[in-house]
């Protein structure tokens, strides 16, 4: 009973991961993509965002509760998982560590973001635009540190991705296991460029 139980509640953690925490980071990272094509282009999109209406329950329903029962059961399996590191060097057991490491970073540097972003707006009114960002990622050690937090949960989303694959045994052969790495590794590449570029245009 006690296996069943966690059973499910893997099953969510791993659903939760892709739908909707994964499909919101995608979507954050294209919308702050928008800062490449200037001040203007950036407070639009953001603009966008900030008007939808009921955006407070649709923040708290689609992004901040799954995103804490992900962040707070990931670091549960994080800390009680345990990898094969001596029985198999492989690239797959390597992934299996880093996917923990950038998770536990990602609560840090997360917790860090919405401080400084949503957080300020709450607290004391200040408007989340192209200035806010452009004057915290004024000081470089916060730049290193935004970069190495996009790259963190660009990694955790593609090769979560893998492992969700497996997990709901939609690749269970070897080789569709092979191309899910390409294809996610591409996926991990292609979205770093995104994000990272993104984080550039505010310097
Ligand atoms: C940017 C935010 C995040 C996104 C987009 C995300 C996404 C994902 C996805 C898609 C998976 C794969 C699910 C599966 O294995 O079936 C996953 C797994 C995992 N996530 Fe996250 N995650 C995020 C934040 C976090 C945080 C803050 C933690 C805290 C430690 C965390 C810990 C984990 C762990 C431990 C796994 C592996 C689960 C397993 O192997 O069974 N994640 N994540």
């Amino acid at each position: 009973m006690a296996k069943e139980k966690e059973f499910h509640w893997r099953r969510l953690h791993s659903l939760l991961g892709l739908i909707p925490v994964g499909l919101f980071l995608t979507f954050h990272l294209l919308v702050n993509f928008q800062a490449t094509k200037g001040v203007e282009a950036f407070n639009d999109a953001a603009g966008l965002v900030e008007k939808m209406p009921f955006l407070l329950i649709v923040e708290w329903v689609v992004i901040y509760i799954p995103l804490m029962f992900h962040a707070f059961y990931g670091v549960y399996i994080a800390f009680t998982a345990k990898p094969n590191l001596n029985r198999f060097g492989t690239l797959r057991n390597w992934f299996f560590v880093l996917q923990r490491f950038t998770g536990i970073f990602l609560v840090i540097f997360i917790a860090w973001h919405i401080w400084e972003t949503r957080l300020q707006k709450a607290l004391h009114g200040t408007e989340v635009n192209f200035d806010m960002m452009a004057e915290i990622l004024s000081n470089p050690a916060m730049v290193v540190f935004y970069i190495l937090g996009v790259i963190s949960a660009t990694f955790h989303l593609s090769n979560g991705i893998w492992s969700f694959l497996v997990s709901w045994g939609i690749t269970q052969s070897k080789q569709s296991q092979k191309v899910a790495t390409w294809v996610t590794m591409i996926f991990f590449v292609l979205l770093s460029v995104v994000g990272v570029m993104a984080i550039l245009a505010f310097v």
